[in-house]
Order: C-alpha cells, then sequence, then structure tokens
C-alpha cells in the first residue's frame, strides 16, 4: 500500500471551505483554547485486519490483555444518589456492583459470591448488604465479608480472605469509573486533555435525563467507530447536508487515549452544491427536525428562527441557544462560543467512552461487547444541567431495546432515534462484509479516519502487551 506522500505538507490534505480554525475565528465569542489547537499526528496508512472485527481469539485478547487494564466509564453519579443505592454494571465477561457508602463515597466490588459463584445481584437496587439468593453467604455494601449460615462447616475459610475483590474506582464531573487491576496511570493523567477541556461545560451539573440502549448485531468497535467520523454524512445521513458542514470537521487525537471529532453545525456542507443562503439553512434543520421526531413541535423549537439580513444562520442559532439555554438553566451562557452551543464536540476516551463536550445538552454514548464479536450494546445518555438552585435529580432508568426493535420505537430520542437508525442500515452489513472479505483488510482515510487510527493503534498496544499488564511486570 502506498504511504502518505512525504512531501505534502501536513495539514494540506483538508476539505475546501472555512476550516474548523477558520470558523473558530469567525465565532461570536473567542474560543477557548481547547477548541483552537490542533492536534493531529499522521500514524502510517496500513490496513488493518478485518479479523478484529470479527474473531472470537481476538475477542479473547481484548478480555485478557486490555478490559482489565483500562479505565471504563461504569456509572453515573446519580444513578446512585442515595446511601446503599447499588447499580450492575457488566461488560467483557465480569459483572461489578458500584455501591454508594455511609460517607457518600463510591466502592466497586465484584458481583460474584465467593461460595458458589452464584451473580449476587442481577438489577440495580438499595441494599445495606448483599445476602447471596442461593444459600445466604451476606457482605456488607463495602464489601467486607459479614456472615455465612452453619459457620461452622466452613471451617477451612478464613473470614479475611473472605472480602469481595475491589477493583479501583476514580470519579470525574460526575462519571464514575473503575480499572479492574490496579495500577497504571491515574484517571486524570488517562483522561488528558479531557479535564481541562471540560472545566468549562461541568458536566456535574449535568444529570441523566435520557437512557436508552438497544442490541446491535455488529461488532462493539464496528458501532463505535461509525460515531468517530463524520465523513459517512454524506451518503449515511443526506438530509444533515444542509446545516451539517461535515467535511470541514476537525479531528484531534491526543497520546493513546483520548481524541474528538468537532462537527460545525449552522454551516452547510461543501458537498452541497448549490444552497439557498443563510435563511434556508435554518429552515431545512427546522423542516427536517419536523419530518423525522413524532414528538416534535414547532413552536416549541428554539431553532425555528428568522435570520437577520446581517447574520449568518450560524450566528443566529448561536444567539438563540445562548438565550434559550440562560433561560432554561438559569446559569449564565453569554460567554458560550457558537461552537460551544450548537456543535457535535464528540470526544472519546479509550476504549468506549464517548462524551460531547459543549453546553447542554449532551450525549454520552458506551459501547459494550457482546458474547461473540458479532454483537454489542450501544447505550445513548444525555445528560442535562440541572436548573441553578435546584436538586439534582436521580438519573433515569435504562430503557433497552432488543435486537428486533427500532431506535425510533424510543420516542424520548426525537430526531437522534431517526439519525442512529440510519447508521444502522449500515453496521449489521458491516460485519457481514467483514467476515467475507477476499482481502481481509480495511483501509482508513488520513485524516478524517484519524481517531479510528489511533484507537487501533491503542489496542494493539494493550494486545501486544506495550500497554496494560504485561507492560507493567
Ligand atoms: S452461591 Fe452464594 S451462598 Fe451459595
Ligand atoms: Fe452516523
Amino acid at each position: 500500500m502506498a504511504d502518505r506522500d512525504p512531501n505534502l505538507p501536513l495539514g494540506a490534505d483538508r476539505c475546501e471551505g472555512p476550516s474548523w480554525n477558520e470558523l473558530m475565528e469567525a465565532d461570536s465569542r473567542p474560543a477557548p483554547e481547547s477548541l483552537t489547537s490542533d492536534s493531529y499526528e499522521y500514524r502510517g496508512s496500513d490496513p488493518i485486519p478485518a479479523e478484529r472485527y470479527t474473531s472470537e481469539e481476538w475477542a479473547k485478547l481484548e478480555r485478557e490483555r486490555m478490559w482489565p487494564y483500562v479505565w471504563q466509564f461504569a456509572a453515573r453519579e446519580e444513578d446512585l444518589p442515595d446511601i446503599g443505592d447499588y447499580v450492575v454494571f457488566e461488560n467483557a465477561g465480569r459483572s461489578f456492583l458500584i455501591s454508594r457508602q455511609e460517607d457518600g463515597s463510591v466502592r466497586a466490588m465484584h458481583n460474584v459470591c465467593l461460595h458458589r459463584g452464584r451473580k449476587l445481584r442481577t438489577e440495580d437496587g438499595n441494599a445495606d448488604k448483599f445476602t447471596c439468593p442461593f444459600h445466604g453467604f451476606t457482605w456488607s455494601k463495602d464489601g467486607s465479608f459479614d456472615h455465612m449460615p452453619c459457620k461452622w462447616d466452613f471451617r477451612h475459610l478464613e473470614d479475611a480472605d473472605m472480602d469481595l475483590p475491589q477493583p479501583e474506582v476514580g470519579q470525574w464531573q460526575g462519571y464514575i469509573f473503575l480499572r479492574e487491576e490496579r495500577g497504571g496511570p491515574s484517571l486524570e493523567e488517562y483522561l488528558k486533555p479531557l479535564p481541562d477541556h471540560f472545566e468549562r461545560w461541568r458536566h456535574e451539573e449535568c444529570t441523566t435525563v435520557l437512557y436508552v440502549a438497544k442490541e446491535v448485531p455488529a461488532n462493539w468497535k464496528v458501532v463505535s467507530e461509525a460515531f468517530m467520523e463524520s465523513y459517512h454524512t454524506v451518503v449515511t445521513h443526506p438530509q444533515l447536508l444542509p446545516f451539517t458542514a461535515d467535511s470541514n470537521s476537525g479531528y484531534r487525537t491526543w497520546g493513546d487515549h483520548v481524541n474528538v471529532n468537532l462537527v460545525p453545525f449552522g454551516v452547510m456542507s461543501p458537498h452541497v452544491e448549490k444552497g439557498a443562503g443563510e435563511q434556508w439553512i435554518v429552515d431545512e434543520f427546522v423542516k427536517y427536525n419536523g419530518r423525522s421526531s413524532d414528538n416534535y413541535e414547532a413552536a416549541g423549537d428554539p431553532m425555528a428562527i428568522d435570520v437577520p439580513d446581517d447574520k449568518t444562520a450560524r450566528e443566529a442559532l448561536g444567539n438563540t441557544m445562548r438565550e434559550t439555554y440562560t433561560e432554561q438553566t438559569g446559569y449564565d451562557h453569554s460567554h458560550a462560543t457558537d461552537s460551544e452551543v450548537l456543535d457535535a464536540l464528540v470526544y472519546n476516551v479509550f476504549p468506549n467512552f464517548a462524551p460531547w463536550g459543549g453546553f447542554m445538552p449532551n450525549i454520552v454514548y458506551r459501547w459494550l461487547p457482546g458474547d461473540t464479536p458479532d454483537w454489542c450494546t450501544m447505550e445513548v445518555r444525555v445528560i442535562a444541567r440541572t436548573k441553578k438552585g435546584e436538586e439534582k435529580p436521580r438519573g433515569a432508568e435504562r430503557k433497552f431495546l432488543t435486537r428486533d426493535q427500532k431506535w425510533t420505537d424510543a420516542p424520548e430520542l426525537g430526531v437522534l432515534g431517526h439519525v442512529f437508525e440510519q447508521d444502522m442500515e449500515n453496521l449489521p452489513y458491516v460485519q457481514e462484509g467483514l467476515k467475507c472479505s477476499k482481502n481481509g483488510l480495511v483501509n482508513y482515510a488520513n485524516y478524517q479516519e484519524i481517531r479510528i487510527r489511533q484507537f487501533q493503534d491503542t489496542m494493539k498496544k494493550y494486545i501486544d502487551g506495550e500497554l496494560g499488564g504485561p507492560a507493567r511486570k
């Protein structure tokens, strides 16, 4: 395979039209450095083996060499607000309980009875102690062993050895993480530069207002990678083009674990040959919203505006969103850039956590592998800022959609459900195609798919032992 032309300066192979940084310069407010400083590293153009998405052997390597050593997004604080609340978090062949302690702290423990192995809990709830439903071995909510019936029959077990094993726990802006094996970079280190970027956006003030999960018949990486680029918009989501500058998106990668896709909104795509002006951009958006969402009410849509002659659609939409958010949340949003109230600032933290940046509301994705490489669960949360002065409510419960249901069967997703269904038109057939590929290879774009390249590079480092367990020995 040919490599990238070494004489081409980095940054030369970009789409025509306003670059991301030109849009930042044109913003009606000074953009924070997090949105203006580029971070792109060319990582080669070699194809990737399709087997990574289809083979059980590779999935086993992920379970053994990657998942135990990465920080995993396990829950949000508002999922377990009260003392004794617990959440069952299951992924990659492991089951954990995340439990709220007397002092308000959070602990995580393996959700498996140390007698004969029953899962202690299969649903979220509230408990002071975890008593196994099989024979009654009991643990306190901090994971320490409490008692078993007929203690005289277990003289061979020392109480001190009977505490539930506990992974490490980390917390950041309302997100609770765990790492099964102790050691390695701290959560703060691992998330860099996310904590700096999100300082403005304060997700700790937000709560989960919507939470929908769905079984998808494709590998978890096939699905998550479809949310790492906006390159597919032109064919998969053409209705977005009048108001989404898909090919002008910015892509950034940092180190091994974090990347972002910055997708400008309220600007016409370079793929549209002839637009009809700034008002048309807004009208197309409103029209689309009305057509694709069952619970759409034009009267309540703050985006349904008249664009003043001296303003661009982006500026006018920025103004209306700033005002709406200020009113809705009680927090002053007058300093927020157009970008931070309009654009899709889709961050990814390796391997499967994707919080959108910007001000409210924010989408948060998580992808969890299935027990074969051919399916996964995709989860979508929307977190929104709780009105200033009001108590943060308990997070919304997870609604689960089966393989046969559609995202549009969760009407609370509104227009998002329709967009996700368009993605679902591809993903099962990607999985099928990868399994019958003649050359067994996939290719990535040098720029617009750099996040996928970084993700795959990092995964390979874990599998090869450059990162994770073996690297620490
Ligand atoms: S398996 Fe849990 S008490 Fe027996
Ligand atoms: Fe998509």
